[in-house]
């Protein structure tokens, strides 16, 4: 590391704190298989007005004659279920579909589902995007796919392979993601980006809260960037590479649009016709 590199580490004390907390636990952690931390990491600090404002977004797309909607990755559905009760008007919706690996997340947003849709008939499928799309047969339909920070989560082949396979069975798909800045992996002003990101993050959580929220989440996704021990948990882009890779197999973008600034880079929101 550069000596700019290291003077530059001296400004972020929250992110030098929790990396040296980090460095005395003895165990790996698995965001979204033990999901406490990323639950109170998305109800606090600037995701509050970010799940506002993409489940308002998602909301206008439940029109009348959207009757099937498939999320992907919904994670406990902070921004399926507020999104569902936000439509302007009742949605249509005759059935929902879940797919989600993680265990805990789709269970906390199964009991969401029962909670605050009762009567909606629900599909909760507790497996990944590429098992899901390999297995879909020639009358699997749905109106609607959607996918809230959840693709970045997904390792690239099998993402942008289940969505190619997607085109066939879903009319539109609208995704949101981060516009982050790009820069290459690796480099000086690749890891001061972050080391900036992860301090402005720390900084909106207090006490135990951010403790949990570092170690549990905000530390691996940062150390899975960063170093290449670390199993990495997501692989992000710049929006336009994100219109460009799903432009390929054929999807046709029609919105492109940023949606809310917040911490990490501003969110994009992405409408995509098959
Ligand atoms: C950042 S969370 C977003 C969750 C939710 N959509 C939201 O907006 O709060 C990423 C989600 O992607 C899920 N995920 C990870 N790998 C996946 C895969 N292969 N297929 C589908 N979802 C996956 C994770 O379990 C997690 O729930």
């Amino acid at each position: 590391m550069s000596t700019a590199l290291q003077d530059t580490f001296l400004d972020f004390p929250l992110l030098t704190t929790a990396l040296r907390q980090c460095a005395a636990r003895p165990e790996d952690t698995q965001v979204y298989a033990s999901p406490a931390a990323f639950e109170a990491f998305i109800r606090g600090g600037g995701n509050v007005p970010l799940y506002e404002c993409v489940s308002v977004e998602l909301a206008s797309h439940y029109a009348p004659d959207v009757h099937s909607l498939l999320d992907i990755g919904c994670g406990d559905g902070h921004a399926l279920f507020p999104a569902l009760a936000a439509a302007a008007h009742p949605h249509a919706l005759e059935r929902l579909t879940l797919v989600e690996p993680a265990s805990a997340l789709m269970a906390s947003a199964v009991a969401r589902a029962q909670a605050e849709q009762p009567t909606l008939p629900l599909q909760a499928l507790n497996e990944g995007l590429g098992a899901f799309a390999a297995k879909l047969g020639p009358d699997a339909r749905w109106d609607l796919a959607q996918a809230t920070f959840a693709l970045q989560a997904i390792p690239e082949p099998e993402r942008w392979a289940g969505l190619a396979r997607l085109r066939a069975h879903v009319k539109r798909l609208v995704i949101v993601e981060f516009d982050i800045p790009d820069l290459q992996r690796g480099t000086d002003a690749y890891v001061a980006s972050l080391a900036q990101r992860y301090e402005r993050a720390l900084g909106e959580y207090e006490g135990a809260t951010r403790e949990l929220v570092a170690q549990g989440f905000l530390i691996p996704m940062f150390l899975g960037q960063l170093d290449a021990q670390t199993a990495a948990t997501n692989w992000e882009h710049p929006a336009p590479v994100w219109r460009e890779k799903l432009e390929a197999p054929g999807w046709r973008v029609t919105r492109l649009a940023h949606i809310s600034d917040y911490f990490w880079a501003p969110a994009f929101m992405l409408v995509a016709e098959a």
